[in-house]
């Protein structure tokens, strides 16, 4: 559509779903890394960031759906013209703000899976390239098809979006994890105690909703997650991926 928007998708994020992540971040501390999923940007964005530059406009801004502490998006903002870090949750958001003490990019409260805002987001910027590192793996199934709606609109005809999010095979890694003797690493503990559920989405199911959309998958492969949290022996915790450049064109 001339404006962008992707029609027939409805916002569909339950509020028990928004509290869980509110607490989840209300309950993080400070700092680079308390999440269990946020690493160092060189080890995610920096190593995704390759892979997108062949095919994308570094003159368009780019947005990072569901941005966290917006770690990743303080790393982009230094490769596009502009760099917009979004999040469902408050609580992230003000994690972010407070994070970018040299206010190299942008944060605000947006649910991805609420096609007006993102309508609205999408006006104000126009096309925008996307990056999306682990947001639908534990979304709700009934938010996934609008959250891939969202990358569709934000990058309209001129922007291209990279995604990564955990296979499924990531739950047995983390159901592993989770059974030394001592229980779950504390990290990897809140995620469980705040009701969050990895890696819960069908591994083909994802590039397909994408697709279904009109989008084309450009360049795809397989990585690891780098985590933060690890396992009693002192290995670090890493998830099996899979990655996505998406674009309009083949
Ligand atoms: C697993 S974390 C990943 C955070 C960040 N992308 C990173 O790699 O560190 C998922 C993030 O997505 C956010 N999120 C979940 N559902 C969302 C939605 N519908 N719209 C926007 N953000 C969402 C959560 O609040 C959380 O910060």
């Amino acid at each position: 559509m001339a404006d962008g928007r992707v029609p027939g998708v409805r916002m569909s994020v339950s509020t028990a779903y928004c509290e869980a992540w509110e607490g989840f971040w209300r309950d993080t501390p400070e700092g680079p890394g308390a999440a269990i999923f946020d690493c160092d940007a060189e080890l995610a964005a920096g190593t995704h960031l390759p892979l997108l530059q062949p095919f994308a406009d570094a003159t368009l801004p780019i947005v990072d759906i569901g941005c966290g502490t917006g770690t990743q998006t303080r790393y982009l903002a230094a490769h596009f013209n502009r760099a917009v870090g979004v999040d469902l949750s408050q609580e992230a958001v003000a994690h972010a703000r407070r994070a970018d003490a040299g206010k190299v990019a942008e944060f605000r409260q947006l649910n991805a899976a609420d096609p007006a805002a993102v309508d609205e987001l999408h006006n104000n910027l126009g096309d925008a390239n996307v990056y999306m590192r682990a947001v639908v793996h534990q979304s709700e199934p009934s938010a996934r098809p609008a959250i891939a709606a969202a990358v569709a609109t934000l990058i309209g005809s001129r922007g291209r979006a990279f995604v990564v999010e955990l296979l499924s095979r990531s739950k047995s890694v983390l159901a592993q994890a989770a059974q030394g003797p001592s229980g779950p690493p504390p990290k990897l503990a809140s995620i469980f105690d705040h009701g969050l559920t990895p890696a819960e989405a069908d591994d083909a199911l994802i590039p397909e909703l994408f697709r279904s959309l009109g989008l084309t998958v450009l360049a795809s492969g397989e990585t690891d997650l780098v985590m933060t949290e690890h396992r009693a022996d002192g290995s670090r915790i890493d998830l099996p991926a899979q990655w996505m450049v998406l674009g309009r064109d083949g």
